[in-house]
């Protein structure tokens, strides 16, 4: 039994045009244990904020169960479920102070001053907002902002730490190094998390486990390397990272490895390398990522080079075999050469590197 228990959680809502229903979160499951950080992942639309609310009391459920620690919390409000949310508006009062943003909660729960000061004090040195206690929210930057958002969810020591989004409004070097002092945070505390967002670098850093989201239901739960090599689904594969998707037909099944006939050449991938059990004569999809496939002078399969980007630390290739195109990305600092468009090249897959989804 998980601390934190959504069982089989439906949420209707009116579509806003009048037209019918939206199934905004369709029959999840999930149970999160004491301690984790779990993130919802997912396009947008896909019900991610819709979960969380739901978790967090501002949204009810049309049918299923909330279970915290043992306990219903349905019908709890939600000032009543010992949890905190940090929004990616931040959501600060802009009339008070740093110190007085992160107080607030305190104060409404009439702790006595100097165990408020002590509190504040803490979460400030935690958050790296050490010093800035007397600033208005308009006197920091976008980054200090959503750190006090963090403090002041952090001090009043909620059993759930809920965040949606929270690094949105930040820029590309800021947002990397607040994935890195969330984790941290959340590691020292040992605080249940959840996490919203549809950036799958920030899942993948963040995340004990990656709750991957498409219209309404949960695709797969997964710690961040199963979710990329072994996605289970192709909506998985593909929103998750690059991937190239090769059709393909089971040709044969002996010992442990199964032949795929893909593009003219037979490939052996090990039978626990696939999404689901697979039969001979079955139609698949072989999922090879970029990165593990090599451009050279000569390879298993022989293809043209269609396209060539040179970013630095890689060069991205398209290559044409047999009418499909296939996506490779050489970062070799000591490569040989770099291809150019209609070069004759030969492409190899590495070893170990190939999955089986289902064919749909
Ligand atoms: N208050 C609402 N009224 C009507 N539809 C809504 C409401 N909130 C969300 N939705 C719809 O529910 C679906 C899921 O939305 P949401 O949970 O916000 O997705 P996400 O956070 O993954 O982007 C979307 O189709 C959205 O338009
Ligand atoms: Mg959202």
């Amino acid at each position: 039994m998980g601390f934190l228990v959504l069982e089989q959680l439906v949420k209707r809502f009116a579509s806003r045009d009048g037209t019918g229903d939206v199934l905004a979160v369709d029959h999840v499951n999930l149970q999160v244990e004491r301690g984790e950080f779990v993130t919802l992942l997912g396009p947008s639309g896909c019900g991610k904020t819709t979960t969380l609310r739901m978790i967090a009391g501002f949204e009810s459920p049309n049918s299923g169960q909330l279970v915290l620690d043992g306990a219903v919390i349905n019908d709890r409000p939600p000032n009543q479920r010992d949890m905190a949310m940090v929004f990616q508006s931040y959501a600060l009062f802009p009339h008070l102070s740093v110190f007085e943003n992160i107080a607030y909660g305190l104060r409404l729960r009439r702790l006595p001053e100097a165990e408020i000061r002590e509190q504040v004090a803490h979460t400030l040195a935690l958050t790296g907002l050490s010093g800035m206690e007397q600033r208005a929210p308009n006197q920091l930057s976008g980054g200090q902002q959503q750190r006090v958002a963090l403090a002041r969810a952090l001090v009043m020591s909620p059993r759930v730490l809920l965040m949606d989004e929270p690094l949105s409004n930040l820029d590309a070097k800021l947002r990397e190094q607040m994935r890195v002092e969330i984790r941290r945070i959340q590691q020292t505390l040992g605080i249940t998390t959840i996490y919203v967002t549809h950036d799958q670098a920030e899942a993948m850093t963040l995340s004990d486990r990656i709750v991957v989201m498409n219209q309404g239901r949960i695709e797969q739960v997964a710690p961040p390397r199963e979710v990329y090599t072994r996605p289970s689904t192709v909506f998985v594969a593909d929103f998750i990272g690059q991937s190239n998707f090769l059709p393909g037909t089971v040709v044969a099944q002996e010992h442990s490895r199964l032949t795929v006939d893909v593009l003219h050449q037979h490939l052996h991938v090990p039978t626990d390398a696939a999404a689901a059990p697979l039969q001979v004569g079955a139609a698949v999809n072989l999922l090879i990522r970029p990165e593990a496939v090599r451009v050279g002078p000569h390879g298993l399969f022989a293809g043209i080079v269609r396209q060539t980007t040179y970013l630095g630390s890689m060069v991205e290739y398209t290559v044409a075999v047999d009418g499909t195109l296939v996506t490779a990305v050489d970062s070799n600092p000591l490569r040989a050469e770099i291809y150019e468009p209609d070069s004759p090249v030969g492409i190899d897959f590495l070893d170990g590197c190939l999955y089986l989804l289902p064919a749909i």
